[in-house]
């Protein structure tokens, strides 16, 4: 198994989250469909269900979460359960490595949360927060 290094392993810290949660657009009514690649415990993915809850209680969230790490797949179900527990809230946790998963996946989302892993992949994939 790889180690943190190998991995990107840094997590985010909880006032950062927030800040980031800030910053994504929030529709009026609808579903928001949130997709967190290398979701690590998953700290971002709560911290925008979080903020939907707050300010948009009518909204819908779908969070699909996908991490590489089955040494962090215990949390990060841990917290998807967490916010699945919420009123319209969905999740669904990815097991996978991000990029063979986005390659072969037909779901679609309005907004991408990321802290990425901090090395050289090879690929590079840029993303917007925030829709609209
Ligand atoms: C910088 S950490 C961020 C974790 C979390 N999103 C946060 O903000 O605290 C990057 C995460 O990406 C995961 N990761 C690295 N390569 C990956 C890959 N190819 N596919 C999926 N997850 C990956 C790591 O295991 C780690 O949890």
């Amino acid at each position: 198994m790889a180690n943190q290094a190998e991995l990107g392993q840094f997590f985010t810290p909880t006032a950062v989250a927030r800040i980031m949660a800030d910053l994504v657009h929030l529709p009026a009514s609808g579903t928001l469909r949130v997709l967190d690649p290398g979701a690590g415990s998953g700290m971002l993915s709560a911290a925008v269900v979080d903020r939907v809850r707050r300010e948009r209680p009518d909204v819908q969230v779908s969070v699909t979460a996908v991490e590489l790490d089955q040494r962090l797949w215990p949390v990060l179900a841990d917290t998807l359960a967490d916010c699945a527990a919420e009123s319209g809230v969905r999740t669904s946790l990815v097991k996978s490595d991000f990029v063979q998963w986005a390659l072969h996946t037909d779901e679609r989302f309005d907004v991408v949360i990321q802290n990425p892993p901090y090395h050289k992949k090879g690929v590079s994939i840029l993303v917007p927060v925030g829709g609209g």
